[in-house]
């Protein structure tokens, strides 16, 4: 309890411990009691307190130590850009849903074309999947902002187009921008670049987006967990890269405790 606070603020407005009574309806020596630490706030009375010192409920509550954290943000952008393996996307907005994760979605043009070219999935039924879907072209959107605080970024798969503009800061549309957002807010951004094999400029922007804070995520499929799909071996892969953000997916083969040495 902040006896100096709640003092300082009568003063202020001009008020009386009695007039915090009478707002309460209970006599002042209960007032002075709760003011000096010695019986705790109803949280019935926060609000006429409020009232009474022209203050928010949230400052009553913080000053009487009764204020709770504020909930981490859980929600991460995942772009889809126009590399071969939407699926990798796609699997990511699943894993997402299971952690109970919001999922904002932006997906290139190109990554609309190689999802249908490689897959049979329509892209306004994965638009669907997201908790919130934003078009390429919104750049107005929330994730252009970096005052909408998310956990960061993940592109699934990233094309080199993308990962080029990410690295130059010339971002022409919203996947590229939220991308930068998440950069210069230092949040986590994890690029799962999709190209073989890679010239110098490739992987110089590589580098260069590593020193900027990026995380460079290839989706290479680790064999040691014998997956027995295809599924398999992408949620293997997803779930290393959830790994990065703190996040434990569900059946994750690890190394040493499920499979492997001991
Ligand atoms: C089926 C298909 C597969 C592609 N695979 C790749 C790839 O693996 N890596 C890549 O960098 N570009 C790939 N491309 C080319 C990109 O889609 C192209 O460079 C596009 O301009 C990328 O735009 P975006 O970064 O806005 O998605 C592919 C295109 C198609 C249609």
């Amino acid at each position: 309890m902040n006896e100096n606070w709640f003092r300082e603020n009568l003063k202020r407005v001009g008020a009386t411990q009695e007039d915090l009574a009478k707002a309460i309806g209970r006599d002042r020596a209960v007032v002075s009691r709760v003011i000096r630490g010695r019986q705790a706030l109803n949280l019935e009375w926060a609000e006429p307190f409020a009232r009474v010192l022209q203050v928010p409920v949230s400052a009553v509550l913080r000053q009487a130590g009764l204020a709770l954290e504020p909930a981490p943000t859980r929600r991460i952008i995942v772009g889809i850009s126009g590399a071969t393996g939407v699926e990798y996307g796609v699997r990511l907005l699943n894993l997402l849903k299971q952690l109970e994760i919001e999922s904002h979605l932006v997906m290139s043009r190109a990554a609309e074309i190689a999802m249908t070219q490689e897959t049979d999935y329509k892209p306004r039924e994965i638009a669907t999947q997201a908790d919130k879907y934003y078009h390429i072209n919104d750049v107005a959107a929330a994730i252009a902002s970096g005052s909408f605080k998310t956990m960061g970024m993940i592109i699934a798969p990233c094309s080199i187009r993308s990962m080029s503009e990410i690295a130059s800061g010339a971002t022409s549309n919203l996947l590229t921008r939220a991308a930068d957002v998440v950069l210069k807010e230092r949040r986590r951004l994890v690029l799962m670049v999709r190209e073989s094999p890679l010239h110098g400029g490739h992987l110089r922007n590589m580098a260069r987006l590593s020193d900027l804070g990026a995380i460079i995520a290839p989706p290479m499929p680790a064999f040691y967990p014998r997956p027995k799909s295809l599924e398999e071996m992408v949620d293997h892969g997803l779930g290393r890269v959830l790994d990065l953000f703190d996040l434990e997916t569900a059946g994750l083969q690890r190394w040493g405790e499920d499979i492997g040495l001991r």
